[in-house]
């Protein structure tokens, strides 16, 4: 069988592929475009993806073999799973294996822009930091204060419990309320979306991006903040109107945002990077060394499993099962 692999990965992580199977690796560290998506996946029976692939139905058309998806990143908003069921492909991700990383950043997001790190560092490298005064470039206190953790999954328990660490009251709003001995471990309290957003300091968005979380925060969810609160994004850029956000950070209706992650990435809309009251990172929530090889070894072993005709340990249409292609 013949796989593709539309990323650069490391050795160590392709070589159980490459024991068994014809592998095809994309070595350059930018995308495929679309025509060599489509040209590459054409006599393919696995497709170890990147979350910025679009796989849309056009794609899948062009794939007549393709038995398997593993999609390197716990996000698969970037495939239209609907097509691929229809067709008996099946599609898994990657989750657990960067939750540590991605609430770690989302609290580095947390703590950077109340502190204003970014703007600091700016300010002192071009030789701005002239004297000391007790007034002078003063942040936002993180201890004590509230967070609203939106999309309560493995990501949002892990930023809770790193919220505890400074004493933050941590409130949340999930789809479903999580179950109560949890959100008492986690000293975590479940409120509506209007009271997280009226009452918290700090949001950080932590679900995943599907038609119901598009644009999730737009403009009147922003008017709702508190005009001292920070908006942190380290789930999918789509969740929030990011023309919205623009205005009410250039209206001061927010305190500032940390993002990670933009509505139409890599491109950001006009106005966002020339706000001193953001902080702007390239879409690396799961970046660190260890997590990325972890989640290449679980795509790596969802595809081996897959192709072998076993059940992916992640597999997220268990639906196709009855239906999937035959070897
Ligand atoms: C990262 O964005 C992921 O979905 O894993």
């Amino acid at each position: 069988m013949r796989i593709l692999i539309t990323g650069n990965l490391p050795d160590n992580v392709t070589l159980p592929l490459k024991e068994k199977y014809q592998v095809e690796m994309n070595h350059e560290d930018r995308p495929l475009d679309h025509q060599a998506l489509i040209t590459g996946v054409k006599d393919k029976q696995g497709l170890l993806s990147m979350l910025n692939d679009n796989i849309s139905e056009e794609m899948l058309a062009c794939a007549p073999r393709l038995k398997m998806i593993a999609n390197f990143g716990v996000g698969y908003n970037n495939i239209d799973v609907r097509a691929a069921t229809a067709r008996g492909i099946m599609v898994s991700n990657t989750p657990g294996v960067l939750t540590n990383a991605t609430a770690e950043l989302a609290l580095t997001l947390i703590l950077s822009i109340s502190r204003r790190l970014v703007e600091g560092d700016r300010m002192v490298r071009e030789g701005r930091f002239k004297f000391w005064a007790p007034m002078l470039f003063l942040g936002r206190e993180v201890t004590g204060k509230t967070i609203g953790i939106i999309g309560m999954g493995k990501i949002g328990k892990a930023v809770a419990i790193r919220a505890g660490a400074f004493d933050m009251r941590v409130i949340y709003h999930n789809r479903k309320r999580i179950a109560e001995e949890e959100e008492k471990s986690l000293r975590a309290e479940y409120v509506d979306l209007q009271t997280l957003l009226r009452e918290a300091d700090f949001v950080s968005l932590n679900v995943p991006l599907t038609e119901q979380t598009k644009h999730l925060i737009g403009r009147d969810e922003l008017s709702l903040m508190k005009p001292t609160a920070f908006l942190v994004n380290t789930a999918r850029g789509p969740v929030i109107d990011e023309k919205a956000l623009v205005e009410a950070l250039r209206a001061g209706k927010i305190g500032g945002a940390g993002l990670d992650v933009y509505e139409n990435e890599p491109s950001l809309t006009s106005g966002l990077a020339e706000l001193d009251n953001v902080i702007l990172l390239p879409h690396v929530g799961s970046g660190t060394l260890e997590t990325r090889m972890k989640i290449g070894t679980l795509a790596v072993k969802n595809l081996l499993a897959g192709l072998a005709g076993g059940i992916p340990p992640n597999l997220v249409n268990p639906e196709v099962l009855s239906q999937r292609r035959p070897a």
